[in-house]
Protein backbone atom coordinates (compact mmCIF):
# COMPACT_ATOMS: atom_id res chain seq x y z
CA UNK A 1 0.00 0.00 0.00
CA UNK A 2 1.17 3.68 -1.12
CA UNK A 3 1.10 6.67 1.48
CA UNK A 4 2.10 9.69 0.26
CA UNK A 5 3.29 12.65 2.68
CA UNK A 6 3.32 16.50 2.52
CA UNK A 7 6.48 17.76 0.78
CA UNK A 8 8.96 20.08 2.64
CA UNK A 9 7.12 18.63 6.27
CA UNK A 10 9.14 15.40 7.97
CA UNK A 11 6.50 13.23 6.56
CA UNK A 12 7.12 13.86 3.17
CA UNK A 13 7.63 11.52 0.18
CA UNK A 14 11.43 12.30 -1.54
CA UNK A 15 12.10 11.18 -4.90
CA UNK A 16 15.17 12.12 -6.39
CA UNK A 17 15.97 12.24 -10.47
CA UNK A 18 19.27 11.49 -11.39
CA UNK A 19 19.76 13.44 -14.81
CA UNK A 20 17.24 16.50 -14.87
CA UNK A 21 16.90 17.17 -18.39
CA UNK A 22 13.49 17.33 -21.05
CA UNK A 23 12.69 13.87 -19.56
CA UNK A 24 12.95 14.29 -15.89
CA UNK A 25 11.52 17.69 -15.93
CA UNK A 26 8.01 15.96 -17.11
CA UNK A 27 8.57 13.64 -14.49
CA UNK A 28 9.24 16.04 -11.91
CA UNK A 29 6.35 17.77 -12.90
CA UNK A 30 3.85 14.48 -12.36
CA UNK A 31 5.76 14.14 -9.06
CA UNK A 32 4.99 17.29 -7.99
CA UNK A 33 1.31 16.76 -8.93
CA UNK A 34 0.91 14.06 -6.35
CA UNK A 35 2.72 15.86 -3.46
CA UNK A 36 6.00 14.65 -3.34
CA UNK A 37 8.79 16.25 -3.04
CA UNK A 38 11.48 16.76 -5.42
CA UNK A 39 15.39 16.60 -5.81
CA UNK A 40 16.44 17.09 -9.40
CA UNK A 41 20.18 16.60 -9.97
CA UNK A 42 22.48 17.21 -12.80
CA UNK A 43 25.85 17.97 -14.07
CA UNK A 44 25.14 21.57 -14.70
CA UNK A 45 23.06 24.29 -13.20
CA UNK A 46 19.35 25.48 -14.20
CA UNK A 47 18.70 22.04 -16.07
CA UNK A 48 15.15 21.79 -17.00
CA UNK A 49 14.10 19.45 -14.00
CA UNK A 50 15.68 21.64 -11.44
CA UNK A 51 13.83 24.36 -12.43
CA UNK A 52 10.55 22.97 -11.36
CA UNK A 53 11.56 20.86 -8.31
CA UNK A 54 11.62 21.41 -5.17
CA UNK A 55 15.47 21.40 -4.37
CA UNK A 56 18.45 21.46 -6.99
CA UNK A 57 21.86 19.66 -7.02
CA UNK A 58 24.66 20.43 -9.18
CA UNK A 59 27.37 17.03 -8.97
CA UNK A 60 28.97 14.54 -11.48
CA UNK A 61 26.98 11.79 -11.25
CA UNK A 62 29.91 9.47 -12.53
CA UNK A 63 31.69 10.18 -9.86
CA UNK A 64 30.69 7.55 -7.03
CA UNK A 65 31.86 9.16 -3.71
CA UNK A 66 29.83 12.50 -4.76
CA UNK A 67 26.96 10.35 -5.65
CA UNK A 68 27.18 8.10 -2.43
CA UNK A 69 27.46 11.86 -0.55
CA UNK A 70 24.68 13.35 -2.03
CA UNK A 71 22.05 9.86 -1.28
CA UNK A 72 23.51 9.84 1.91
CA UNK A 73 22.50 13.61 2.78
CA UNK A 74 19.42 13.57 0.97
CA UNK A 75 17.89 10.33 1.61
CA UNK A 76 15.18 10.33 -0.91
CA UNK A 77 12.74 7.13 -0.67
CA UNK A 78 13.38 6.45 -4.50
CA UNK A 79 16.44 7.41 -6.36
CA UNK A 80 15.09 7.58 -10.56
CA UNK A 81 17.64 7.59 -13.19
CA UNK A 82 17.21 9.67 -16.20
CA UNK A 83 20.50 9.53 -17.74
CA UNK A 84 22.76 6.47 -18.35
CA UNK A 85 26.12 8.19 -17.36
CA UNK A 86 25.71 7.01 -13.58
CA UNK A 87 28.15 5.24 -11.33
CA UNK A 88 25.75 2.23 -11.26
CA UNK A 89 27.73 0.24 -9.37
CA UNK A 90 27.25 2.75 -6.31
CA UNK A 91 23.62 2.60 -6.93
CA UNK A 92 24.46 -1.16 -6.44
CA UNK A 93 26.07 -0.84 -3.42
CA UNK A 94 23.64 1.66 -1.66
CA UNK A 95 20.64 -0.53 -2.93
CA UNK A 96 21.68 -3.74 -1.50
CA UNK A 97 22.95 -1.79 1.88
CA UNK A 98 19.11 -0.93 2.04
CA UNK A 99 20.26 3.05 1.53
CA UNK A 100 17.77 3.66 -1.21
CA UNK A 101 15.67 2.30 -3.76
CA UNK A 102 16.54 2.61 -6.99
CA UNK A 103 14.17 2.54 -10.38
CA UNK A 104 13.53 0.05 -11.58
CA UNK A 105 16.26 -1.38 -10.51
CA UNK A 106 20.11 -0.70 -9.53
CA UNK A 107 20.69 -3.84 -12.01
CA UNK A 108 18.72 -2.61 -14.43
CA UNK A 109 20.45 1.15 -14.65
CA UNK A 110 23.98 -0.60 -14.64
CA UNK A 111 22.59 -2.98 -17.54
CA UNK A 112 21.19 -0.13 -19.50
CA UNK A 113 24.05 1.97 -18.69
CA UNK A 114 25.99 0.66 -21.79
CA UNK A 115 25.65 -1.11 -25.04
CA UNK A 116 27.32 -4.31 -23.96
CA UNK A 117 25.45 -5.01 -20.98
CA UNK A 118 22.18 -4.76 -22.10
CA UNK A 119 22.40 -6.50 -25.62
CA UNK A 120 24.54 -9.61 -23.88
CA UNK A 121 21.27 -9.90 -22.07
CA UNK A 122 18.59 -9.75 -24.64
CA UNK A 123 20.79 -11.84 -27.05
CA UNK A 124 22.93 -14.18 -25.34
CA UNK A 125 20.49 -14.34 -22.15
CA UNK A 126 17.64 -14.06 -22.67
CA UNK A 127 18.36 -15.87 -26.88
CA UNK A 128 15.93 -12.67 -28.14
CA UNK A 129 16.47 -11.80 -31.99
CA UNK A 130 19.03 -8.70 -32.24
CA UNK A 131 20.92 -8.00 -34.98
CA UNK A 132 24.46 -9.73 -35.44
CA UNK A 133 27.01 -7.82 -33.38
CA UNK A 134 30.68 -7.91 -32.23
CA UNK A 135 32.23 -5.88 -29.52
CA UNK A 136 35.89 -4.47 -30.68
CA UNK A 137 38.80 -2.43 -28.81
CA UNK A 138 40.40 -1.52 -32.39
CA UNK A 139 40.45 -1.10 -35.71
CA UNK A 140 42.02 -4.21 -36.60
CA UNK A 141 39.30 -5.85 -34.35
CA UNK A 142 35.95 -4.12 -36.18
CA UNK A 143 37.40 -5.27 -39.54
CA UNK A 144 38.02 -8.46 -38.44
CA UNK A 145 34.47 -8.65 -37.03
CA UNK A 146 33.23 -6.67 -40.24
CA UNK A 147 35.42 -9.61 -42.36
CA UNK A 148 34.70 -12.42 -40.00
CA UNK A 149 30.85 -12.39 -40.67
CA UNK A 150 28.87 -9.01 -40.00
CA UNK A 151 29.67 -7.74 -43.30
CA UNK A 152 28.77 -4.26 -45.48
CA UNK A 153 26.50 -2.53 -44.67
CA UNK A 154 27.13 -2.36 -40.69
CA UNK A 155 26.63 0.47 -37.99
CA UNK A 156 29.54 1.37 -35.46
CA UNK A 157 28.43 2.89 -32.09
CA UNK A 158 30.58 3.40 -28.98
CA UNK A 159 29.62 1.30 -26.38
CA UNK A 160 28.63 4.43 -24.17
CA UNK A 161 27.05 6.78 -25.88
CA UNK A 162 23.58 7.88 -26.35
CA UNK A 163 21.58 10.10 -29.36
CA UNK A 164 23.59 8.94 -31.93
CA UNK A 165 26.88 10.11 -30.84
CA UNK A 166 29.80 8.35 -32.28
CA UNK A 167 27.39 6.32 -34.59
CA UNK A 168 27.80 6.09 -37.96
CA UNK A 169 27.28 3.55 -41.40
CA UNK A 170 29.81 1.46 -42.77
CA UNK A 171 28.68 0.92 -46.65
CA UNK A 172 32.08 -0.80 -47.85
CA UNK A 173 35.65 -0.61 -46.35
CA UNK A 174 36.69 2.21 -47.51
CA UNK A 175 34.32 3.56 -44.45
CA UNK A 176 35.69 1.38 -41.63
CA UNK A 177 38.54 3.67 -40.37
CA UNK A 178 36.52 6.67 -40.39
CA UNK A 179 33.57 5.46 -38.82
CA UNK A 180 36.42 3.97 -35.90
CA UNK A 181 38.13 7.40 -35.78
CA UNK A 182 34.23 8.75 -35.43
CA UNK A 183 33.50 6.12 -32.57
CA UNK A 184 36.34 7.25 -30.68
CA UNK A 185 35.62 10.99 -30.69
CA UNK A 186 32.12 10.53 -30.04
CA UNK A 187 31.74 8.21 -27.26
CA UNK A 188 30.61 9.46 -23.84
CA UNK A 189 34.04 7.86 -21.89
CA UNK A 190 36.65 7.33 -24.46
CA UNK A 191 36.45 3.38 -23.43
CA UNK A 192 38.14 2.61 -27.06
CA UNK A 193 35.21 0.08 -27.41
CA UNK A 194 32.38 0.00 -29.59
CA UNK A 195 29.90 -2.03 -31.08
CA UNK A 196 29.69 -3.28 -34.94
CA UNK A 197 25.97 -3.97 -35.95
CA UNK A 198 24.87 -5.92 -38.83
CA UNK A 199 22.52 -3.42 -40.54
CA UNK A 200 19.12 -4.32 -40.13
CA UNK A 201 17.19 -3.84 -43.35
CA UNK A 202 13.43 -2.77 -41.22
CA UNK A 203 10.61 -1.49 -42.76
CA UNK A 204 9.96 0.94 -39.73
CA UNK A 205 11.11 0.61 -35.95
CA UNK A 206 8.92 1.60 -32.93
CA UNK A 207 9.38 2.54 -29.02
CA UNK A 208 7.29 0.05 -27.40
CA UNK A 209 6.50 1.81 -24.24
CA UNK A 210 6.20 -0.56 -21.26
CA UNK A 211 5.12 0.00 -17.54
CA UNK A 212 5.62 -2.55 -14.68
CA UNK A 213 3.17 -1.81 -12.46
CA UNK A 214 1.42 -2.98 -8.63
CA UNK A 215 -2.14 -4.49 -9.05
CA UNK A 216 -5.14 -4.55 -6.97
CA UNK A 217 -3.46 -7.96 -5.65
CA UNK A 218 0.08 -6.24 -4.53
CA UNK A 219 1.75 -8.08 -7.64
CA UNK A 220 3.49 -6.65 -10.42
CA UNK A 221 1.54 -6.02 -13.98
CA UNK A 222 2.91 -5.38 -17.08
CA UNK A 223 1.31 -2.89 -19.32
CA UNK A 224 1.71 -1.89 -22.85
CA UNK A 225 0.94 1.85 -24.50
CA UNK A 226 0.29 1.54 -27.98
CA UNK A 227 3.32 1.30 -30.75
CA UNK A 228 5.17 4.75 -30.97
CA UNK A 229 6.51 4.97 -34.70
CA UNK A 230 9.69 7.28 -35.37
CA UNK A 231 12.32 9.13 -37.65
CA UNK A 232 15.56 8.55 -36.48
CA UNK A 233 18.39 11.18 -38.33
CA UNK A 234 21.71 10.57 -37.52
CA UNK A 235 21.06 8.16 -34.72
CA UNK A 236 18.75 11.03 -33.34
CA UNK A 237 14.73 11.34 -33.03
CA UNK A 238 13.55 13.70 -34.56
CA UNK A 239 9.56 13.18 -34.98
CA UNK A 240 7.52 10.62 -33.64
CA UNK A 241 3.95 9.40 -33.42
CA UNK A 242 0.85 7.11 -31.49
CA UNK A 243 -0.25 5.05 -32.59
CA UNK A 244 1.91 2.96 -35.39
CA UNK A 245 -0.44 0.26 -37.21
CA UNK A 246 1.57 -3.08 -36.88
CA UNK A 247 0.60 -6.50 -38.34
CA UNK A 248 -1.00 -8.44 -35.22
CA UNK A 249 1.56 -11.00 -35.16
CA UNK A 250 4.56 -8.08 -35.23
CA UNK A 251 2.49 -6.50 -32.46
CA UNK A 252 2.27 -9.64 -30.70
CA UNK A 253 5.80 -10.31 -31.32
CA UNK A 254 6.74 -6.99 -29.93
CA UNK A 255 5.21 -6.93 -26.66
CA UNK A 256 6.64 -10.66 -26.13
CA UNK A 257 10.50 -9.07 -26.40
CA UNK A 258 9.26 -6.06 -24.26
CA UNK A 259 7.58 -8.53 -21.71
CA UNK A 260 10.95 -11.06 -21.52
CA UNK A 261 13.17 -7.91 -21.37
CA UNK A 262 11.12 -5.89 -18.91
CA UNK A 263 10.50 -9.30 -16.65
CA UNK A 264 14.46 -9.86 -16.16
CA UNK A 265 15.06 -6.20 -15.51
CA UNK A 266 12.44 -5.99 -12.67
CA UNK A 267 11.43 -3.47 -10.57
CA UNK A 268 8.58 -0.66 -10.77
CA UNK A 269 8.50 2.18 -13.62
CA UNK A 270 8.20 2.36 -17.44
CA UNK A 271 10.38 1.09 -19.89
CA UNK A 272 11.27 2.10 -23.74
CA UNK A 273 11.91 -0.78 -25.34
CA UNK A 274 13.16 0.25 -29.25
CA UNK A 275 12.54 -2.62 -31.62
CA UNK A 276 12.91 -3.17 -35.60
CA UNK A 277 10.07 -4.82 -37.54
CA UNK A 278 10.22 -5.96 -40.93
CA UNK A 279 7.14 -7.73 -41.94
CA UNK A 280 6.42 -9.98 -39.04
CA UNK A 281 9.79 -10.13 -38.53
CA UNK A 282 10.96 -8.15 -34.98
CA UNK A 283 14.61 -7.62 -33.54
CA UNK A 284 15.33 -6.31 -30.38
CA UNK A 285 17.50 -3.25 -30.65
CA UNK A 286 17.72 -1.55 -26.64
CA UNK A 287 15.48 -0.57 -23.89
CA UNK A 288 15.44 2.73 -21.64
CA UNK A 289 14.30 1.56 -18.26
CA UNK A 290 13.13 5.30 -17.90
CA UNK A 291 10.75 7.29 -19.94
CA UNK A 292 11.89 7.72 -23.62
CA UNK A 293 12.44 10.46 -26.02
CA UNK A 294 9.97 9.52 -29.00
CA UNK A 295 7.65 9.01 -26.18
CA UNK A 296 7.36 12.85 -25.82
CA UNK A 297 4.14 12.00 -28.09
CA UNK A 298 2.65 10.45 -25.26
CA UNK A 299 1.89 13.91 -23.59
CA UNK A 300 -1.01 14.49 -26.11
CA UNK A 301 -2.16 10.93 -27.15
CA UNK A 302 -2.52 9.32 -24.05
CA UNK A 303 -4.74 9.54 -20.82
CA UNK A 304 -1.70 9.44 -18.74
CA UNK A 305 1.39 10.76 -20.39
CA UNK A 306 4.71 8.09 -20.00
CA UNK A 307 6.23 10.21 -17.49
CA UNK A 308 2.79 10.23 -15.38
CA UNK A 309 3.10 6.49 -16.05
CA UNK A 310 6.20 6.29 -14.60
CA UNK A 311 5.27 8.69 -11.77
CA UNK A 312 2.07 6.25 -10.76
CA UNK A 313 4.47 2.94 -11.18
CA UNK A 314 7.61 3.87 -9.00
CA UNK A 315 4.73 5.20 -6.37
CA UNK A 316 3.03 1.72 -6.27
CA UNK A 317 -0.20 3.52 -7.49
CA UNK A 318 -2.52 2.08 -10.46
CA UNK A 319 -1.62 2.99 -14.62
CA UNK A 320 -4.28 3.42 -17.32
CA UNK A 321 -1.99 3.04 -20.71
CA UNK A 322 -5.11 3.99 -23.15
CA UNK A 323 -4.71 6.04 -26.12
CA UNK A 324 -6.85 9.28 -25.99
CA UNK A 325 -6.54 10.65 -29.71
CA UNK A 326 -3.24 10.19 -32.27
CA UNK A 327 -1.51 12.17 -32.14
CA UNK A 328 2.77 13.73 -33.20
CA UNK A 329 5.77 15.27 -31.80
CA UNK A 330 8.68 16.82 -33.79
CA UNK A 331 11.69 18.23 -32.24
CA UNK A 332 12.62 22.04 -32.15
CA UNK A 333 16.64 22.24 -32.43
CA UNK A 334 18.69 24.96 -31.40
CA UNK A 335 20.30 25.69 -34.68
CA UNK A 336 22.53 28.15 -33.02
CA UNK A 337 25.33 28.55 -30.24
CA UNK A 338 24.27 30.76 -27.42
CA UNK A 339 23.48 30.81 -23.94
CA UNK A 340 20.02 32.63 -23.05
CA UNK A 341 18.09 32.36 -26.05
CA UNK A 342 14.91 33.42 -27.80
CA UNK A 343 12.35 32.02 -29.76
CA UNK A 344 10.41 33.91 -32.44
CA UNK A 345 7.03 32.34 -34.16
CA UNK A 346 5.76 30.96 -31.23
CA UNK A 347 2.48 31.82 -31.44
CA UNK A 348 2.36 31.38 -35.61
CA UNK A 349 2.83 27.82 -33.99
CA UNK A 350 0.78 27.52 -31.66
CA UNK A 351 -1.88 28.59 -34.01
CA UNK A 352 -1.79 25.82 -35.71
CA UNK A 353 -4.71 22.98 -35.26
CA UNK A 354 -4.39 20.82 -31.78
CA UNK A 355 -1.11 21.83 -31.36
CA UNK A 356 1.26 22.38 -27.82
CA UNK A 357 4.96 23.12 -27.26
CA UNK A 358 7.46 21.90 -24.36
CA UNK A 359 10.21 24.82 -24.73
CA UNK A 360 12.89 23.14 -22.18
CA UNK A 361 14.81 25.75 -20.68
CA UNK A 362 17.98 24.52 -21.42
CA UNK A 363 20.06 27.68 -20.27
CA UNK A 364 22.63 26.85 -23.37
CA UNK A 365 21.87 26.03 -27.28
CA UNK A 366 23.52 24.26 -29.61
CA UNK A 367 22.98 23.78 -33.25
CA UNK A 368 21.79 20.38 -32.80
CA UNK A 369 20.71 20.66 -29.12
CA UNK A 370 16.49 19.41 -28.63
CA UNK A 371 15.40 22.71 -27.28
CA UNK A 372 11.88 21.92 -27.38
CA UNK A 373 9.44 20.35 -29.13
CA UNK A 374 5.92 20.22 -31.03
CA UNK A 375 3.22 18.14 -30.34
CA UNK A 376 -0.12 17.74 -32.41
CA UNK A 377 -3.21 15.66 -31.76
CA UNK A 378 -5.33 14.83 -34.74
CA UNK A 379 -7.90 12.79 -36.08
CA UNK A 380 -5.10 10.51 -37.78
CA UNK A 381 -1.71 10.23 -37.45
CA UNK A 382 -0.66 11.54 -41.03
CA UNK A 383 -2.56 15.07 -39.82
CA UNK A 384 -0.96 14.70 -36.50
CA UNK A 385 2.49 14.23 -37.95
CA UNK A 386 1.82 17.24 -40.75
CA UNK A 387 0.56 19.74 -37.79
CA UNK A 388 3.65 18.79 -35.87
CA UNK A 389 6.28 19.56 -38.18
CA UNK A 390 4.31 22.60 -39.29
CA UNK A 391 4.06 23.58 -35.59
CA UNK A 392 7.87 23.04 -35.02
CA UNK A 393 9.02 24.92 -38.01
CA UNK A 394 7.49 28.15 -37.22
CA UNK A 395 9.30 27.95 -33.71
CA UNK A 396 12.80 30.56 -34.73
CA UNK A 397 15.14 29.97 -31.87
CA UNK A 398 17.99 32.86 -31.90
CA UNK A 399 20.76 34.67 -30.24
CA UNK A 400 19.27 37.12 -27.92
N1 LIG B 1 21.71 -2.48 -36.59
C1 LIG B 1 21.00 -1.46 -37.10
N2 LIG B 1 20.41 -1.56 -38.31
C2 LIG B 1 19.72 -0.52 -38.84
N3 LIG B 1 19.55 0.65 -38.24
C3 LIG B 1 20.09 0.82 -37.02
C4 LIG B 1 20.85 -0.23 -36.39
N4 LIG B 1 21.28 0.23 -35.18
C5 LIG B 1 20.81 1.49 -35.08
N5 LIG B 1 20.10 1.86 -36.17
C6 LIG B 1 19.42 3.15 -36.39
O1 LIG B 1 20.05 4.15 -35.58
C7 LIG B 1 19.15 4.62 -34.55
C8 LIG B 1 19.92 4.89 -33.27
O2 LIG B 1 20.52 3.68 -32.81
P1 LIG B 1 20.60 3.37 -31.26
O3 LIG B 1 19.24 3.45 -30.69
O4 LIG B 1 21.35 2.12 -31.08
O5 LIG B 1 21.51 4.59 -30.81
P2 LIG B 1 21.43 5.55 -29.58
O6 LIG B 1 22.63 6.41 -29.67
O7 LIG B 1 21.20 4.75 -28.35
O8 LIG B 1 20.19 6.43 -29.87
P3 LIG B 1 19.11 6.96 -28.82
O9 LIG B 1 19.87 7.36 -27.60
O10 LIG B 1 18.51 8.14 -29.56
O11 LIG B 1 18.16 5.85 -28.63
C9 LIG B 1 18.11 3.51 -34.43
O12 LIG B 1 16.91 4.01 -33.86
C10 LIG B 1 17.98 3.09 -35.88
O13 LIG B 1 17.23 4.03 -36.62
MG1 LIG C 1 18.05 4.18 -29.45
Amino acid sequence: MTTLGTPLSPHATKVMLLGSGELGKEVLIALQRLGVETIAVDRYENAPGQQVAHHARTITMSDPAQLKALIETERPHLVVPEIEAIATPMLEELEAAGTVRVIPTARAARLTMDREGIRVLAAETLGLPTSPYKFCNSLEELQAAIDGGIGYPCIVKPVMSSSGKGQSKIDGPADVKKAWDYAMAGGRVSHGRVIVEGFIDFDYEITQLTVRSVGADGQIETHFCDPIGHVQVSGDYVESWQPHPMHPAALEKSRQIAKAVTDNLGGQGLFGVELFVKGENVWFSEVSPRPHDTGLVTLCTQHQSEFELHARAILGLPVDTSLRNPGASAVIYGGVEAQGIVFDGVEEALRVPGTDLRLFGKPESFVKRRMGVALARAQNVDTARANAKLAASKVRPRVA
